[in-house]
């Protein structure tokens, strides 16, 4: 039973193969197209996902995609008759958005399988995220809660999951959001909204959240049945204007930034927004444990991506453990489409747990060789590229780090990346200077075995996603300052050698000569770019950059 997964009408389009109730191959339209959270039909990411499991269009069973079109309409068209005339220009525009992209949809469906093809599943955005985090999670059972900007008008879900179930509580809609509200603090710092909330995270520990916390907290509520509230009177992202926020917004906090250096309003900013949302977060936590009484949580929605409000959900809303699938944005939702259609739909038992990120396409030495040797590069092939890239790293180089299967989600996890030694003071400032060239306030995530994040980390459970910030311990601060972020925190990736031998032996190794198993880890692409998915776009980004050496396989190319 093979069923094709696809996001294709929100941004960070993607397609995934689920082959009998596993993710044999997903991959994000971004990595091929090279448009960075592209909203476009993922064509390639299709073309890809069939190469790679060596399947043909007639092998497919079903299609599952994460929108419903018509979900929703009648509070869109009261939306817009009730905010008229503000209102109308974009409910409009999203009709007809809409009906584009489902006339692109259909025009590949024909295209795809002429004579006919197989069945076609709507599934909710929201049934999507919370699917794919929960039919894929190690739970039998487990509370769900998925928050994003919106989709299809719903801007958040909570509910229970149980087998091959979800259940919901509460939605709630447009322009009730906190995705939204996140987004207007991002806007404010002059960061390009929905798409740079990791910068106004990042920035947030250099503010003070009680400077403005207390106006910034009245902003937004969560009531006793888990609706967000938002007092609209702050913004304008309700009428899709180009500006999110309002006049009053600006009077309260001064003004935008407009490029230019960071103002500490802008900081102050970024700080109450990060506050208020990991609050109204904890509070929709404590109704939803209250409900389901579960000893579990599973989130998703692009602000599942906010990983330091997740490290505070895994230390203060009373969960044993939380799941956040890798792909937890919309990119994601491709997954939680098919495995909704599988087991809610069609009634297979649960056999996947997605813990393994490495989903994506793979080149074998022999094309890596042929690619070198095409752009007449000389490259030495190593026995053991473990040991090799270990003492590069020790002896302070910056190295691409190009192997196996490209990861599923946002955050380079061991196969797309470049590493460094973290215990380097100057480091950070190096690599965003030299090597992603991104600003100097942005911290750098750290790697570490899992068997020994407790020496280094304070952490319960594991991190495999990079999903969860966490303190550093306070002894080994000054020993990590390249990945220790302004608070003491770190953004952690723990690896295992089940799930990724290679990495893992990398950081062992690394271990054995620094006497630290950490690795400062970071993207392998520079700000603005999708992560680099083939050796020629590895060769392009090592030579444009101040990376020093690049570990293609079992080849290491080098420079000078
Ligand atoms: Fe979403
Ligand atoms: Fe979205």
């Amino acid at each position: 039973m093979n069923i094709l997964g696809l996001n294709y009408y929100f941004h960070d389009c993607s397609a995934c193969l689920v082959a009998d109730g596993k993710v044999a191959v997903a991959i994000e339209e971004e990595r091929l197209s090279r448009q960075k959270h592209t909203p476009e039909f993922p064509e390639r990411a299709i073309a890809r996902c069939l190469a790679v499991a060596g399947l043909k269009p007639g092998d497919i069973d079903a299609v599952a995609v994460s929108i419903q079109p018509t979900k929703n309409w009648p509070v869109k068209v009261l939306y817009a008759l009730a905010h008229a005339p503000n209102a109308r220009p974009f409910v409009a525009h999203e009709l007809i958005v809409g009906r584009n992209r489902q006339h692109v949809f259909w025009n590949w469906y024909r295209d795809t399988w002429p004579q006919g093809g197989p069945r076609v599943h709507f599934v909710p955005h929201h049934v999507a995220h919370a699917a794919g985090t929960f039919l894929v999670s190690p739970y039998e059972e487990a509370a769900i809660i998925s928050l994003d900007a919106s989709g299809e008008w719903s801007s958040s879900f909570i509910g229970r999951g149980a087998g091959t179930r979800v259940v919901p509580f509460s939605e709630s809609f447009f322009p009730n959001s906190l995705g939204h509200f996140y987004e207007s603090a991002t806007e404010f710092c002059g960061f390009r909204p929905n798409y740079d909330e990791g910068k106004t995270m990042g920035l947030a520990p250099f503010g003070d959240p009680e400077v403005f916390g207390k106006v910034v907290d009245r902003m937004i509520t969560v009531d006793a049945g888990g609706a967000i509230k938002v007092d609209l009177s702050w913004f304008r992202f309700q009428y899709y204007e180009r500006r999110r926020f309002s006049t009053k917004f600006i009077e309260a906090f001064g003004p935008p930034r407009t490029g230019g250096e960071l103002g500490d309003n802008h900081k102050n900013v970024a700080a109450a927004f990060q506050k208020a949302l990991e609050d109204r977060a904890l509070e929709l936590c404590a109704l939803v444990r209250g409900k389901t009484r579960s000893r579990h949580l599973v989130i998703a929605g692009g602000v599942a991506l906010n990983s330091v409000m997740n490290g505070r959900i895994l230390r203060e809303a009373g969960f044993d453990d939380i799941y956040v699938m890798p792909a937890a944005g919309d990119n994601g939702t491709a997954i939680g489409a098919a495995f909704h259609v599988y087991h809610t739909v069609l009634g297979h038992p649960r056999v996947f747990v997605h813990d393994d990120p490495y989903l994506g396409t793979s080149y074998s030495d022999d094309h890596i060789a042929k690619v070198l040797s095409d752009c007449k590069l000389q490259a030495a092939r190593q026995d053991d590229m473990a040991a090799t890239a270990a003492r590069l790293l020790s002896d302070g180089q910056i190295l691409g780090w190009f192997q196996g299967r490209m990861e599923i989600g946002p955050r380079a996890l061991g196969n797309r990346s470049i590493l460094a030694n973290p215990a380097l003071p100057h480091m950070k400032d190096k690599i965003n200077a030299e090597v992603k060239h991104r600003e100097a306030f942005r911290p750098f995530a750290p790697s570490v075995p899992v068997e020994d994040k407790d020496r280094y980390f304070d952490i319960s459970g594991e991190s495999p996603f990079m999903l969860k910030v966490c303190p550093v311990r306070p002894q080994m601060r000054s020993q990590l300052p390249a990945i220790t972020h302004v608070d003491g925190s770190a953004r952690l990736h723990t690896v295992t050698r089940e799930v990724n031998p290679r990495f893992y032996e990398l950081l062992q190794k690394f271990g054995g000569l620094t006497g630290t198993p950490v690795l400062l880890n970071t993207s392998f692409n520079i700000q603005g770019e999708p992560i680099v998915e083939s050796p020629e776009e590895a060769i392009r980004c090592f030579f444009s950059t101040g990376m020093d050496s690049l570990a293609l396989g079992n080849f290491l190319v080098t420079k000078g």
